[in-house]
């Protein structure tokens, strides 16, 4: 059964999502407000946060195109009562899909600048947004739209 198995996959790269996004942000901001050069370390971190937010983003694709949940809501619509049909069907995938768009459009705007400054303040701006998108979108354990354990076994 692949169902069960994306779903403990999806559900652990959320942290992953999270701590690289956080790091490219520390990055990001000390760069911007400290002044300082633009290094490797700064570009890799950068293209990670971006690659694996990609990698998930593919998942979530597949995830939803065998979620039970989401083809409940496309059979029957607004007869599916429960939010969390609604919330899967087109509210997490819509702000996820804007979020990881807008990191994309960021992190390729830095790497095209030449200017240190610049490049860590379109990082920090960009993936700021993405940040506040992927937030709203999670399905917390206390989401009144859809809750969702913070980890999932096999
Ligand atoms: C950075 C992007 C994303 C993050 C951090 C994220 C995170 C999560 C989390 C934490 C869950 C709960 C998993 C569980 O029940 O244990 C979830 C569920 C789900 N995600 Fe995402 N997601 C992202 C992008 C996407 C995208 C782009 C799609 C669709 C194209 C998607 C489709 C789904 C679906 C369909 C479910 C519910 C599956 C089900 O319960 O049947 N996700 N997501």
């Amino acid at each position: 059964m692949v169902y069960p198995i994306v779903l403990v996959i999806h559900n652990a790269l959320r942290w992953l999502v999270l701590s690289s996004l956080l790091a490219a942000l520390v990055s990001g901001y000390s760069g911007w407000l400290g002044s300082r050069s633009y290094q490797r370390a700064d570009q890799t971190i950068r293209v990670v946060a971006t690659s694996i937010a990609h990698t998930q983003l593919l998942i979530g694709f597949y995830l939803y195109a065998i979620s039970p949940i989401v083809s409940y809501y496309w059979r029957f619509g607004a007869s599916a009562e429960a939010p969390e049909f609604r919330f899967f069907s087109l509210i997490h995938i819509g702000l996820m899909f804007t979020s990881v768009i807008i990191m994309t459009v960021g992190s390729s705007k830095a790497k095209r600048q030449s200017d240190a400054r610049q490049k860590f303040k379109t990082t920090a701006v960009y993936f700021t947004i993405g940040l506040i998108l992927i937030l709203i979108a999670i399905p917390w354990p206390f989401s009144p739209l859809a809750a969702r354990p913070w980890t999932r076994g096999f």
